[in-house]
């Protein structure tokens, strides 16, 4: 049985510990009590796994505008310039602020730093940390919040729900529009008991959405939760049609999530090659390997389906073969694993769901639609990615958003005083011996859904199939949410139906191709 405790109360609760969180609870720290709520362990995050690196303006000839260019040009459209601005302005700040939490990033034989260039960047701007960088700035952020006196760390803790008048049973027209976060119900996976955990402000930084489909670079614990629990609160939720699948995901079909083959490479030199050797990316861009994401991933999903093959290949063999090495040792210790020397062999790879460029909407200040409620990194939408995300973009952005949360919150939070009279969560309920079984399968339908009619390419017929099915799901999801004790595993059903709904129904809508989302019956861009 899950039993209520005691409520807990912090100034600061933060649900998530990748870098958005954890940038956010450093600079909150020394104005309040700080939580930090993290569903596994603090590390288990999408910041840890990522590869290339930190996108940033260092040196000439590389300059504000020509990286204020490249976002535009990737977003097809739907950028918020000023959004573009901000981040690409606010970028070298936060780098330092990163440098000086203990990250380290590489420089070269001059004391230089190192730069790399990916898909869509007209200038070297990765800064990177070998290819692990995320592991490097996860390390560094981990280490910093561990030894703070002002945080407190909850990790093997789950956010179910956020906490909003509705809780209180004030269910009038008013909440509709005038909702406030007065902080959340977070399940304890160790003791199951749910607590309430009360809070003045309120920061979502729950990452991405990867694993309702059944390809992705996402760890486990990226479901979406944030998303799912602000659309149940009535928060602004947009852009969700726009899924980014990474072109080069290692192809290991038992693997998940899939080992991350990173853009870097491309911009390092590699090629990409059908499986008979011929390449084909100039056949659909004149960019061709560093196209951005979004073309080369559906050049690559429309290769595999002429040639019916499973996987194309990716060739850096022609590089030295120290300097591939000593650049990328852990793909090449990765690939060697599995019997594929990158010196010498090419690397199978398919495209893989990566990222999610919508979210959770927030202004230029990172405030959500929900008063005193803040999101920052992957969950949220700034309105930087527009219709697709360019490489790097997105720790940068996470980042920058923390930062522009923690200049808004620090000037309100004095005033703000916490909710009294809040129920316990309210787990009437039984537990039902064949409910696991249940829930893995419609988590495997989920992802099957997703895949199949909601990837690379969809149509009208494959959205309205992947919605009707998913209907059946939700229903049979609330009823057993309804009558079952809460766990994480159905709570994570239940947020990726939320998503895959989301997803639809923004994809239904979109009447044109742009960016992300291609839809056959509507194949044009509109103007
Ligand atoms: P995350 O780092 O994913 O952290 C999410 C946190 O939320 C986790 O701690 C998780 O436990 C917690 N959480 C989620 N739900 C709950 C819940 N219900 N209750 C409690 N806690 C919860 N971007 C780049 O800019 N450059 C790159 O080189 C790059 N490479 C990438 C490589 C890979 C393989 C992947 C997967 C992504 C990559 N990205 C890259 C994207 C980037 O890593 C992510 O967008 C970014 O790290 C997201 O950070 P975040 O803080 O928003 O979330
Ligand atoms: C990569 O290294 O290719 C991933 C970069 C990103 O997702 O921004």
């Amino acid at each position: 049985m899950v039993e209520n405790v005691m409520g807990r109360e912090f100034d600061f609760l933060i649900i998530g510990s990748g870098i958005a969180g954890l940038s956010f609870a450093l600079k909150v720290a020394d104005a309040g009590s700080v939580a930090i709520v993290s569903k596994t362990e603090l590390a288990e995050t999408n910041t840890s796994r990522a590869q290339g690196g930190i996108a940033s303006v260092i040196y000439a000839p590389d300059s504000y505008e020509k990286h204020i260019q490249d976002t535009l040009i990737a977003g097809d459209g739907l950028c918020n310039v000023d959004v573009v601005k901000k981040v690409v302005k606010d970028a070298p700040d936060q780098i330092a602020e990163l440098i000086k939490w203990g990250t380290k990033f590489d420089v070269d034989e001059k004391g230089k730093y190192s730069l790399h260039r990916e898909g869509g960047h007209s200038e070297k701007r990765i800064l990177h940390h070998k290819d692990n960088t995320g592991f490097e700035i996860q390390r560094a952020l981990v280490e910093k919040v561990r030894t703070h006196p002002n945080i407190e760390i909850f990790e093997s803790h789950f956010a179910i729900d956020i906490i909003t008048r509705h809780h209180l049973g004030h269910v009038t027209e008013r909440w509709m529009t005038d909702i406030e976060c007065f902080g959340a119900y977070i399940l304890d996976l160790k003791t199951n008991q749910v607590e309430t955990f009360l809070s003045k402000i309120t920061m979502m930084a729950t990452g991405g959405i990867g694993n309702i489909y059944q390809t992705t670079t996402n760890p486990p614990i990226a479901t979406g939760d944030g998303i799912a629990m602000v659309y149940r609160a009535k928060g602004i939720i947009e852009n969700m049609e726009f899924i980014q699948f990474h072109p080069t995901s290692l192809y290991n079909p038992s693997e998940k999530p899939s080992f991350l083959i990173t853009e870097a490479l491309r911009g390092f030199g590699a090629i990409l090659r059908r499986k008979d050797g011929k390449k084909f990316m100039h056949k659909y861009d004149e960019r061709e390997c560093l196209a951005p994401r979004d073309i080369v991933a559906r050049a690559i999903d429309n290769e595999l389906k002429n040639t019916g093959d499973d996987y194309v290949y990716l060739d850096v063999t022609h590089r030295k073969a120290e300097r591939t090495k000593a650049e990328y040792p852990n793909i090449y210790k990765k690939c060697l694993s599995i019997g594929i020397d990158i010196t010498k062999d090419m690397i199978p790879v398919v495209p893989a769901a990566h990222y999610v460029c919508g979210g959770i909407k927030v202004d230029i200040h990172g405030r959500t639609s929900i008063k005193n409620l803040y999101a920052a990194g992957e969950c949220s939408s700034t309105g930087l990615h527009g219709a697709n995300r360019l490489a790097s973009n997105s720790l940068i952005e996470a980042v920058v958003y923390a930062d522009a949360a923690v200049k808004d919150t620090l000037q309100k939070v004095d005033a703000i005083t916490l909710k009294k009279g809040i129920p316990d969560w309210n787990d009437e309920g039984t537990s039902h011996t064949e409910e696991m079984v249940l829930i893995t399968q419609s988590n495997k339908e989920v992802e099957q859904i997703m895949s199949t009619y909601v990837g690379i390419v969809r149509s009208n017929l494959r959205l309205k199939r992947a919605l009707d099915r998913l209907q059946i799901l939700y229903h049979e999801t609330e009823a057993l949410f309804d009558s079952s004790v809460v766990s994480m595993k159905l709570c994570e059903l239940r947020n990726e139906i939320n998503l895959g709904y989301l997803i639809i129904r923004m994809a239904q809508k979109r009447k044109e191709s742009r960016g992300l989302h291609y839809n056959i019956d509507y194949p044009k861009k509109l103007e």
